[in-house]
């Protein structure tokens, strides 16, 4: 991962919002918006993962194995919290989907902010997901199927490192960010 020495020693915000739910669970979108709303920087892990490694995630997954990618993820945290420049302030942090697997990795969310679990029920997630096919783990015989044993296996996970749990599913982006928004508020503000 890229290192920043220079600028080690500032103090880091960990006042982000970050956002987590499976694949498809609208994190994406909902933390574009959330980041205009609130005019501040959009940090997108998997993106900025891409980008550092110089890979796509299915050519990592296929390359070098999902293990390598969530040491990858979690080396992406930890430089969020530790070094990255680009997350002085308060940032919205869209994760993907799996960050949540470890002990780790929650802790390490944890303490980059306010966690927030995007909930949506499977029937969306299968809608959404069938749009791309960028999603290694989803390139089977059944999405559905995987999308259910995923959800099965880690909503108890989102739900252990969230402090803020929304089901999206009746909601507009724009409600969603008004809910988000004023959780975080009160959140910050204790
Ligand atoms: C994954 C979700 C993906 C991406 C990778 C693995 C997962 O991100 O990190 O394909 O394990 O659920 P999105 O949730 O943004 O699709």
């Amino acid at each position: 991962m890229r290192k920043n020495t220079q600028t080690a020693a500032r103090q880091i915000s960990t006042k982000h919002i970050v956002l987590v739910g499976l694949m498809g669970s609208g994190k994406t979108t909902v933390g574009r918006e959330l980041g205009r709303i609130m005019k501040c920087s959009i940090l997108d892990m998997d993106a900025l993962i891409e980008e550092q490694i110089g890979k796509s995630i299915p050519d990592i997954f296929r390359e070098d194995g999902e293990a390598h990618f969530r040491s990858l993820e979690t080396a992406f945290l930890r430089y969020l919290i530790d070094d990255c420049p680009e997350a002085y302030g308060g940032c919205v942090i869209s994760t993907g989907g799996g960050v949540i697997g470890s002990e780790e990795n929650r802790m390490l969310l944890r303490q980059l902010g306010f966690v927030v679990w995007l909930d949506v029920d499977i029937n969306t997630l299968v809608k959404r997901t069938a749009r791309s096919n960028n999603r290694p783990l989803l390139n089977d015989a059944s999405p559905r199927e995987t999308l259910r044993k995923l959800l099965s296996l880690r909503a108890p996970l989102y739900n252990k490192v969230s402090h803020y749990r929304i089901n999206t599913d009746r909601l507009e982006v724009a409600e969603v960010v008004g809910h988000v928004r004023e959780a975080a508020a009160l959140y910050f503000a204790d």
